[in-house]
């Protein structure tokens, strides 16, 4: 069994300069697209839930297919982390369930809507880093509103995150701040926001500088170069995956996501966790919407699944292979909770704030 946390697979990570793809799961077909590409390229994996996948699948299940996929892949790291934890119990139940990683997002208040500020963030996340460090498990905090600079905020029809209009200054993480909160946290992982938002609908255009703020990215890793960055809303909502899907009766407007290109060169400045869900859900759809369109008379699930299954495990190797994650799995040697716990005792794992000529350009 390997089940790693993630502040040891970010390290690595970073050590050896590549990015691991974080991809949400809710089913068994999922969790199964992601090791079955996992495995065919060597690469360790994170699965991350939402409360809304926790709900869906109920945390029983969820526990138990992790714990399976684990079992018929002990050769691959795996860190099941909690996508948007909203407050301490949301965090707590997670470890409860064998996670490995919680993410406490405190820039947005426990109804994941309105948006809190700094002190309130500050505050709940380090609550969190002391209870989960305690176990030796991992935490990403979020500084800063994940939205669109396009629509000055939350305005995704199919995401979800802040609600109405938010400053252009709390879009983009400021980096002074991000130094202070990563001292004040004592995080291992920052979620940033840079004009990325979820769901399908990121931006109306090919994103430039303007609406896609890779300089902030590369400013905070300036400031923070020991600090391993995460960043959410990294669909890239491949326009073949749209074509598609609207080629079998699908109705989605022309959108477009954050480039492959973009995310590679987070990777190069410090981005080590990229967090997908839209792709797949997408390349799923897509697959099902084929089959009922093609095949009008089939009514075995199997046969919608297993062709969306199919879909969603290439999308998964190729993002292994272009965030290079592919072939390091077998180089890491899984350190226990209880380890992780004692190193974090010790204070050997705090931040290292460090300066510009540390930095890992
Ligand atoms: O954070 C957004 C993820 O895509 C999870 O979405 O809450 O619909 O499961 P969800
Ligand atoms: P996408 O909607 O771009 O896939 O982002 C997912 C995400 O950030 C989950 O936390
Ligand atoms: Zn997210």
């Amino acid at each position: 069994m390997a089940r790693i946390t993630l502040r040891q697979l970010l390290d690595h990570a970073a050590e050896h300069d590549y990015g691991v793809p974080a991809f949400n799961i809710n089913n068994m077909e999922q969790g199964l697209a992601i090791m079955e590409a996992a495995a065919a390229v060597d690469a360790p994996v994170i699965i991350q839930a939402s409360r809304g996948a926790r709900s869906y699948a109920n945390d029983i299940m969820l526990s138990k297919m992790i714990e399976a996929l684990e079992e018929m892949h002990p050769q691959i790291p795996l860190c099941l982390h909690q996508d948007h934890g909203n407050e301490e119990a949301t965090c707590a139940t997670a470890l409860q369930y064998g996670f490995t990683s919680v993410m406490m997002d405190g820039s947005l208040k426990a109804d994941a809507k309105t948006a809190a500020d700094y002190d309130y963030n500050v505050d709940i996340t380090s609550r969190v880093v002391e209870m989960a460090h305690w176990i030796g498990a991992s935490v990403e905090g979020e500084l800063g509103v994940l939205g669109s600079l396009e629509h000055g905020g939350g305005e995704q029809e199919d995401g979800h995150g802040v609600e109405g209009k938010v400053s252009h200054d709390q879009l983009l993480t400021d980096p002074d701040q991000a130094v202070e909160f990563v001292r004040a946290t004592k995080v291992d992982a920052l979620a940033i926001a840079m004009g990325t938002s979820h769901g399908a609908y990121k931006f109306s255009r090919q994103p430039d500088g303007d609406i896609l703020a890779m300089n902030v990215v590369e400013e905070i890793h300036r400031r923070l170069p020991n600090t391993h960055l995460v960043m959410h809303g990294s669909s890239s909502v491949p326009q073949e995956l749209q074509d598609a899907f609207n080629q079998f009766g699908g109705e989605m407007p022309q959108t477009w996501g954050v480039p492959v290109e973009e995310i590679v060169r987070g990777i190069r400045h410090g981005v080590r966790k990229v967090n997908i869900d839209t792709d797949c859900r997408l390349a799923m759809t897509a697959a099902f919407r084929k089959v009922a369109t093609r095949t009008r008379s089939e009514f075995d699930p199997r046969k919608f699944l297993k062709p969306a299954m199919d879909a969603m495990r290439d999308l998964c190797r190729e993002r292994f292979e272009l965030f290079g994650t592919a072939g390091h799995a077998s180089k890491i040697k899984v350190i226990s909770l209880s380890e992780m716990a004692k190193r974090y005792r010790s204070g050997a794992l705090d931040p290292r704030i460090g300066s510009m000529a540390n930095a890992a350009e």
